[in-house]
């Protein structure tokens, strides 16, 4: 079934992600995006509209004049650290503006929604890999308003009639250089991006945490190619459009990575060695973080293409050395409660 998504945060690195691989399926894209972090990222001329989910007179004019039959909420502040320093502004911008969000799709009858949520909702695991039978009991603010909103759109669904597919990210990572989108976030704080970073201008690297109850010390992720986050929205959508049932679903590989083994594949991609300083552990940092996926891969029939480690930190690379070939400046992080 053809759509036209509205997709939020479109501008962003995952947004442009789904973006692309939306219109290379066909579907037609408008991208609302408050571009608060500076990023914009442009995919194939989709119509971009500044704004935020907060503006209701916005939506209301977005949904009345576009043909819109879907929605992909990816517009989020996402930085777990400020997110402790600046509560209020998470809980405004992540969970106030999606249930004006949510409003507004109700008086519009649009029905189908993917979210995008993570897997800070479940905290630090009581048990490995992480299904999503596991508990929810986040450890930061940003967390939080990704379970709370879970728990709204489960209401808005018995209430409303609103079908949503919430996708637990682990962590995003990767780029496309050949369509020159990758990470831009400003201040970075993403580890690859500042990996690459450190190799490159030969400054240190903090290891946040090195006597962590993990094989070698350092914290394990899971990390899962950009590429492959953003199939698995349009699987979501077509999932949606025959299922009619919402769910939340792990968006991970199941293989867990450490800071060390990052570090060393960072290493060999590069050529370039890393000056390491061991540092303490970062607050709300789980030490393990990985997913049991199969939940994913049955219901939206999707397995991820592109999460080698190798082609994850290949592909960041390319994107990394064109950002500094083309002159590339990331811009100042806008105040964090601007309303545009
Ligand atoms: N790390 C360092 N040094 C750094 C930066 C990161 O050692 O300078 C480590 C972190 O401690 C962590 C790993 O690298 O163990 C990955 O850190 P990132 O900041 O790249 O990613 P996070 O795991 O903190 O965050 C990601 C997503 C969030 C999501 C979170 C869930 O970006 O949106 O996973 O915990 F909420």
């Amino acid at each position: 079934m053809k759509h036209t998504v509205l997709v939020t945060g479109g501008a962003g690195y995952i947004g442009s992600h789904i973006t692309y691989e939306l219109i290379a399926r066909g579907h037609d894209v408008i991208i609302l995006d408050s571009l608060v972090y500076d990023q914009h990222n442009v995919v194939n001329n989709a119509p971009l509209i500044k704004g935020n989910c907060g503006d209701q007179q916005l939506l209301a004019t977005i949904f009345s004049q576009h043909p819109i039959t879907a929605v992909m909420h990816c517009a989020a502040f996402i930085e777990v650290g400020a997110s402790t320093k600046q509560p209020l502004d998470f809980y405004d911008n992540n969970v106030s503006m999606t249930i004006n969000l949510l409003a507004s799709m109700r008086t519009h009858k649009i029905t189908k929604l993917i979210f995008s949520s993570s897997c800070a909702v479940y905290g630090t695991p009581q048990f490995l890999p992480l299904t999503e039978m596991h508990p929810y009991g986040p450890i930061s603010p940003y967390g939080a308003t990704k379970m709370m909103v879970e728990r709204i759109l489960a209401d808005a669904d018995s209430a409303h009639g609103i079908k949503s597919v919430a996708l637990r990210y682990f962590n995003a990572a990767g780029a496309s250089p050949k369509l020159n989108l990758g990470e831009r976030h400003t201040p970075e704080t993403h580890i690859i991006p500042l990996l690459l970073r450190a190799a490159t201008t030969q400054t240190p690297f903090t290891i946040f945490g090195t006597d962590y109850a993990t094989p070698d010390g350092t914290c394990v992720r899971d990390y899962l190619h950009v590429r492959d986050i953003a199939n698995a929205h349009a699987q979501a959508l077509n999932y949606l459009d025959t299922e009619q049932l919402s769910t939340c679903l792990n968006l991970g590989t199941g293989q867990g990575v450490s800071v060390s083994q990052l570090i060393k594949m960072v290493e060999k991609i590069t050529g370039m060695t890393i000056k390491k300083l061991h540092g303490t552990m970062r607050q709300g940092d789980p030490h393990t973080l990985v997913a049991d996926p199969h939940r994913a891969h049955t219901m939206l029939n999707w397995l991820p293409q592109h999460s080698q480690l190798e082609t994850i930190i290949k592909d960041a690379y390319e994107f990394y050395l064109n950002g500094c070939s083309s002159g590339h400046q990331p811009g100042i992080l806008k105040q964090s409660n601007q309303r545009i």
